[in-house]
């Protein structure tokens, strides 16, 4: 979260680092902020979109810049919270992405040698820290401050007079792009993969020193280092919606394509070739929506290859002792590939000898360096809720499990995905007047069973995230421990009805609610169970062994006209961003 830019170049950089916070905006958008360095340090800050802040720049001109987009963790999205932050007197200015866990230790240390702050923030403190070791070495400064820094951070630094950016990282993402005549430090590639394809990427505690026309890298000593330069071919980031009114909206109609893509990647002549050795045993770490797509993998590889799958989320695993490994494989699940959790579970898998895979979606991300990715092919996804990323990466997981299947008959229901789903995303007029309907509603339940349980936390998640409806999924047996105390008369319960095996127990969870008055809205593949009859509302699923898969496209659909008719920020929800890089 929040996104770090600097520019340095022989002509004005102000304009290209504001363009740069519109790229990086996804990973923050309560306020940003830039530093404009010539004799002194101008900084200039808004609160709200990036687009607040580029009207405030108009006729500012600099060689030297550094800015950032802010996702607040320390204090609330006002000016003084903003980056970038001042060391005293104002002579240094940085922008940082990351948490300084000794934050409050160093402030006291700084308190009682006099320093005032102005902010809540844990970065002012790393300002006034160079600013207190500065003896006029600035590299020996940034150096010096960052040893005693614990947490995780990505910089980027600014002295008044000095045209040059220092930049160094600990765990966070940064990326150093190499031009004719301009440097430039961001948070990752595609912020910058317009204006250069060249790039470094520095090690942990590397210290870089960037001017217009040249680049240094240093080590913990301040030897300088050799770095080659990669270069490296990025995606362009589309910036089109394509006539639809959200990004969210225009990526749920892409996904046919994004899995048929995806499929086309590791299916070749009707045989599935993924770089995933054979293993006893599979453990998938991950978060938020990517978790589910894990728990949807679960259900699927156990079921069709008998290969064992342990589902955690991430912010749990890297912090547990993970019992003995022989035979098992970890595999991480993300769409952006650099959140903080997922890549920790990592390194901790690898740390106890694990091979480690990637579910990824962004190409050159930390997480498809640091272990073997299985690219999804969902191209560029802009929303934060995620809707393709999710569906392609169940596909690969999907293709995981068949891989190591002996019944080959689903390979022919997975190949024929895309077309179901075309199916599934046109039942839009039938779920769209549903949301006129329930969008007051102040809590949706949802349940299914199986496969159906992962798809139906899924579609809750959705709505929670971006029309702020208290909505939660549980597995349809659990009904009776004690969930069913939530239903009172006129509460909607979203049921998903895909699996034959479990369709008449599932009719009498239907049953049950309706007996309490709850208003059941059933997303069903079957027939014959008398689900539709029993239920107020029903939505059909186009019949395929991946229907569950299939529903959650539907809800995705319902989550999407719910905001809609709230009036909701859908692209941009509050509070969220859409890589979350802090712990
Ligand atoms: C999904 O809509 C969410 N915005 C969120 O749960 C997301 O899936 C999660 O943060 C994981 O992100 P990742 O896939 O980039 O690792």
């Amino acid at each position: 979260m929040c996104g770090i830019i600097g520019c340095t170049a022989n002509h004005s950089v102000v304009q290209t680092v504001v363009d740069g916070l519109k790229r990086l905006e996804y990973r923050g958008y309560d306020s940003s902020g830039i530093a404009l360095v010539s004799d002194g340090i101008k900084t200039i800050k808004a609160v709200g979109r990036v687009k607040a802040l580029e009207q405030k720049v108009l006729g500012e001109r600099a060689t030297t810049a550094i800015g950032h987009t802010r996702w607040a963790t320390h204090g609330i999205a006002n000016e003084q919270n903003c980056h970038p932050h001042l060391s005293s007197g104002g002579d240094f200015a940085v922008v940082h992405n990351g948490i300084i866990e000794n934050f409050a230790e160093l402030k006291d240390f700084l308190l009682q040698r006099g320093f005032e702050f102005y902010s809540e923030t844990d970065t002012e403190v790393i300002a006034k820290l160079i600013g207190y070791y500065y003896r006029g070495d600035t590299a020996r400064a940034v150096v010096k401050a960052t040893r005693r820094l614990v947490g995780s951070f990505a910089l980027g630094i600014v002295r008044s007079g000095e045209n040059k950016i220092y930049a160094i990282r600990r765990e966070n993402p940064l990326i150093i792009g190499l031009g004719e005549n301009f440097n430039m430090i961001a948070s990752d590639m595609p912020a910058i993969s317009h204006l250069t394809n060249k790039f470094v990427l520095p090690e942990c505690d590397e210290l870089v020193e960037l001017c217009a026309e040249s680049c240094n890298f240093y080590n913990t000593n301040l030897e300088p280092i050799k770095k080659t330069p990669q270069t490296v071919r990025v995606e362009q980031n589309t910036f089109d919606k394509g006539g639809y009114s959200h990004y969210m909206l225009k990526e749920i109609y892409e996904q046919p394509t994004a899995v048929d893509k995806t499929l086309r990647k590791y299916i070749v002549d009707g045989h599935i070739s993924l770089p995933l050795k054979n293993y006893e045993r599979l453990s998938i770490v991950a978060c938020g929506s990517a978790f589910h797509a894990g728990l949807m993998a679960k259900y699927f590889i156990e079921r069709v290859a008998g290969i064992p799958v342990d589902v955690e989320l991430a912010s749990e695993f890297r912090y547990r002792q993970i019992p003995s490994q022989n035979g098992r494989a970890v595999i991480a699940i993300s769409q952006s590939g650099e959140t903080a959790d997922t890549i920790s579970a990592i390194n901790h898998a690898k740390a106890q000898g694990m091979d480690a895979y990637c579910i990824v979606n962004q190409k050159n991300s930390t997480l498809s360096r640091i272990c073997t990715p299985l690219y999804t092919e969902a191209g560029v996804e802009r929303a934060v809720a995620t809707t393709k990323g999710f569906l392609t990466q169940v596909i690969v997981a999907y293709l995981i499990g068949l891989s190591h299947s002996m019944d080959k008959s689903l390979l022919y229901g997975i190949e024929n995905f895309g077309r179901d789903l075309k199916t599934a995303l046109n039942s839009t007029d039938l779920i769209q007047p549903l949301c006129s309907r329930f969008y007051t509603c102040p809590y949706v339940m949802f349940m299914g069973r199986g496969d159906d349980f992962p798809a139906a936390r899924e579609g809750a998640l959705k709505l929670k995230e971006i029309s702020y409806i208290c909505a939660e999924a549980y597995a349809a047996g659990e009904l009776k421990h004690g969930s069913i105390s939530l239903i009172t008369p006129g509460v909607p319960v979203i049921v998903l009805a895909n699996d034959p095996s479990t369709g008449s127990k599932t009719l009498g969870n239907i049953i049950e609610v309706r007996s309490r008055g709850g208003t059941v809205i059933t997303f069903s593949s079957l027939s014959g169970y008398g689900l539709k009859e029993a239920s107020d509302y029903f939505v059909p699923v186009p019949p395929s062994p991946l229907a569950s898969l299939l529903s959650v496209a539907e809800l995705q659909i319902f989550a999407y006209y719910i905001a809609l008719a709230k009036g909701c920020d859908i692209d941009k929800p509050r509070n969220l961003a859409k890589s979350v890089t802090v712990e």
